[in-house]
């Protein structure tokens, strides 16, 4: 009688052991395809000016290593690469004010790209899912008469 409570007790936890270890595995399923997706985008659309590092370049193009910075804005990043960016920013603790251009994305190219650059350069900031750049890129706020987002992007430091 006591065993048989325990042998129950025992595969109840084992499954339920097992439901959370899919669970998580399909999790990082989708995260492995976002990010690996995320890098061709970021080939193709960013690298030119930010570099294969995410390095930046100079004095003119921020780098992509911030994580405070990409943290604290994370529910801006997708208006700002839509619809590009314009103002001065804070990245480590440099200014930089040059503006950057808009990308005709999609959604999902631009849940990707972030994935990829929240998880590369040092980042670790996990996935963003193409419902969450959905939601955001309605409340994007653009400058009046200018196709570029109004930035209200807050410095990291
Ligand atoms: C033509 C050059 C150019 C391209 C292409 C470009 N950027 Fe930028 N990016 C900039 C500049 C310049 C800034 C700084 C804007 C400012 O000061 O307001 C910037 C700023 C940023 C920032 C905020 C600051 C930081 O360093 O974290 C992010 C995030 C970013 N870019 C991501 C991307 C992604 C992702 C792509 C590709 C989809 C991309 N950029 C393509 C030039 C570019």
């Amino acid at each position: 009688m006591k065993y048989s409570r325990i042998i129950a007790a025992i595969s109840t936890l084992s499954i339920a052991t097992l439901s959370i270890v899919s669970c998580e595995s399909n999790t990082s399923l989708e995260f492995k395809r976002y990010y690996s997706e995320g890098a061709e985008v970021y080939q193709t659309r960013c690298q030119n000016c930010h570099g294969n590092d995410g390095a930046g370049l100079s004095a003119l193009i921020p780098a992509l290593n911030d994580s405070t910075f990409l943290k604290k804005n994370k529910s801006s990043l997708a208006c700002a690469i839509r619809y590009g960016m314009k103002g001065a920013i804070t990245i480590n603790g440099k200014a930089y004010e040059e503006n950057m251009p808009a990308a005709e994305l999609a959604p999902m190219e631009i849940a990707q790209v972030i994935t990829y650059m929240n998880n590369s350069f040092g980042n670790q900031l996990g996935i963003v899912t193409m419902d969450e750049v959905e939601a955001d890129l309605k409340n994007c706020k653009l400058i009046p008469g200018s196709n570029y987002l109004q930035l209200i992007i807050k410095p990291s430091r």
